[in-house]
């Protein structure tokens, strides 16, 4: 599931205060310099079929104007956010820490360059993209032989007298073995998505919850099932990577990995709606586990979200896409005043056999770690 009822809010802080819509055109490949500002993310690496002994990363950055004055946007959304009945109080500074990126300027034709620690070769993602994804690259690059350890540090530095870094986190894995596919909102972390206030609450002004229970299952999973690749696949927007990054890294750490979120520009806000509708987010997330598919395509995922919104009908069209073998099972956390029906979830998992997935509640959370998910239970 993800953020949709959220963006309303973003919209109207924006359509109060629009935000600049011309990009900065520097010419094509040129390098990040001292007034750009580069998110990388982490990102999934993976054994070239074509060329054994040489590792594959597919490597995410976004780039934009460093010098941004997010006043306009901060008082925007502020505004928005008393009109629910929330007062931002003296949480000004969160709520600017967390939509920041809502207000970055992408750039396009930029360059980005990047040395993974322990790999043999150097990255260079060409030219990252004008509208409708202004400033995102997405490349899979060659880094060469890369050392047996399962994380690296991608480190892109800035050309010119600079001194920054920006780094993220490489998390090579196998194509064999297990993997895990996880939604976040509502499934590992409390969202709270079908309620628009405790929505906006727990995504710009809270200090983010995990759904409980939930860290101790996935430590409990990368110790089962052997150090499996996690995936985080959300609907939420990219904007909100470096919360959401934080929040794994540090409540999850024993379940670290890439998070892929959507590209969702505020330039354009038809597309925006258009990618907030529910049947939008199943597309998108059926294709990035296309995506992981392509990496890892004799991996054996589990695949875990919640009934909020389309993550059972997600995992049913996965099931039947990719195969048995490739999703191996299907847990969804049975979230209260969701759409629980039976009927909903034999239409969801229409073609999957009943021991391929679990609804759970809450109360079933500890025993989920007594599942010998290695050896085909489910
Ligand atoms: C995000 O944008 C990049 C650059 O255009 C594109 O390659 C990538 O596929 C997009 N990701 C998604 C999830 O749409
Ligand atoms: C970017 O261009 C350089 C020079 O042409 C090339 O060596 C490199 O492989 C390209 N990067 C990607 C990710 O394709
Ligand atoms: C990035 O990684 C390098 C190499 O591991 C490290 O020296 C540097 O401090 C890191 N920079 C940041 C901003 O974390």
């Amino acid at each position: 599931m993800q953020l949709h009822s959220l963006l309303p809010v973003v919209i109207f802080a924006l359509s109060v205060h629009a935000l600049p819509t011309r990009h900065h055109e520097r010419g094509i490949f040129d390098s990040v310099g001292t007034l750009d500002n580069v998110l990388v993310f982490d990102a999934p690496a993976f054994p070239d079929p074509a060329n054994p002994g040489n590792t594959l990363v597919n490597l995410q950055a976004f780039v934009s104007l460093r010098q941004i004055d997010l006043g306009p946007l901060t008082s925007g959304i502020s505004a928005a956010l008393k009109t629910l009945g929330l007062d931002v109080g003296n949480k000004l500074s969160t709520v600017e820490e967390r939509i920041k990126l809502f207000g970055a300027i992408g750039l396009s034709g930029k360059t980005v360059k990047a040395t993974v620690s322990g790999c043999s070769a150097q990255v260079q993602l060409n030219g990252t993209s004008g509208l409708p994804d202004l400033g995102m690259v997405l490349q899979t690059a060659s880094l060469g032989k890369c050392g047996s350890g399962k994380e690296s540090i991608a480190q892109v530095k800035t050309s010119g007298l600079d001194s920054r870094t920006f780094n993220a986190t490489i998390f090579n894995s196998p194509n064999s073995g297990f993997g895990v596919i996880s939604d976040i909102d509502d499934t590992v972390k409390i969202s709270n998505v079908l309620d628009k206030l405790a929505l906006a609450k727990s995504t710009l002004l809270d200090d983010p919850e995990p759904v409980p229970g939930m860290p101790e299952l996935y430590a409990s999973l990368a110790k089962s099932l052997n150090d499996p690749q996690f995936v985080y696949v959300s609907g939420s927007p990219f904007q909100l990577y470096p919360f959401l990054n934080n929040f794994i890294d540090t409540t999850y750490s024993a379940s670290k990995g890439p998070i892929l979120l959507q590209n969702l520009t505020l330039v354009d806000i038809p597309g925006l709606l258009d990618f907030a509708k529910s049947d939008g987010v199943q597309e998108y997330k059926v294709s990035m586990i296309e995506r992981i598919h392509g990496m890892y395509p004799n991996k054996k995922f589990l695949a875990v979200g919640d009934s909020t919104q389309k993550d059972p009908e997600t995992y049913g069209e996965a099931f039947n896409k990719f195969g048995a073998d490739f999703i191996t099972c299907s847990w969804i956390r049975r979230v209260e005043g969701a759409d629980n029906s039976d009927e909903r979830f034999a239409a969801a998992f229409k073609g999957v056999t009943a021991e391929k997935f679990r609804i759970y509640t809450d109360a079933d959370i500890p025993s989920l770690a007594n599942i010998n998910v290695a050896g085909g239970e489910c």
